[in-house]
């Protein structure tokens, strides 16, 4: 495989990510639980940052566009429920779609390190060492993310998705990802 079929992938996984944390963010407002969403919303802006920066790296080393055309809409939320308002929400769709969404992103992060470190074995078989590490420091990112996804979808597991402990930390983490936010926009 060619460094451009490898970096078109690439790009396209993150831009795929952006999309997922986009959408799940939305699906968890909805759902009334801003502290999922401003984690995602954390995840958006700050994958959307490393594929601009990607993008970018590109475009000055190689001196060409690198193609995002293989990215997939995830579609996280059902059709249907663009008919639904929040107040159609009761207990059990909450706990269901709380279920589906972070299992999501549990799978997704998974299936991004794979895409991740198939490509960056390619890289480094083709001597692009320099891109190659770039693609290494975002193999440890979604290392890292994998992890704290797993541990969310185990304490959910542990407390057997119950409602009330969900909602009681969703304040705390609301002002925990909305610093983080405010961060990212001090960079
Ligand atoms: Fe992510």
């Amino acid at each position: 495989m060619t460094i451009d079929e490898s970096v078109n992938i690439i790009v396209s996984q993150m831009l795929g990510g952006v999309m997922l944390h986009a959408q799940l963010s939305h699906f968890f407002n909805f759902l009334g639980l801003k502290g999922y969403a401003e984690c995602q919303k954390y995840r958006y802006y700050e994958e959307s940052s490393s594929y601009m920066d990607l993008n970018d790296y590109y475009i000055c080393h190689y001196n060409k566009f690198v193609s995002d055309d293989r990215v997939e809409n995830q579609n996280i939320i059902p059709a249907d429920w663009y008919n639904f308002t929040r107040f159609d929400v009761n207990e059990g769709i909450r706990k269901n779609a709380i279920k589906m969404g972070v299992e999501k992103w549990v799978q997704w992060e998974k299936e991004t390190k794979a895409v991740l470190e198939q490509h960056y074995q390619n890289l480094i078989a083709l001597g692009e060492i320099a891109i190659a590490r770039k693609i290494s420091d975002c193999i440890k990112h979604v290392d890292n993310e994998l992890a704290k996804a797993q541990k969310v979808l185990l304490k959910l597991k542990a407390i057997d998705y119950n409602i009330s402990d969900i909602m009681m930390e969703q304040e705390d983490l609301y002002k925990k990802y909305e610093k983080k936010i405010k961060e990212i926009e001090l960079l």
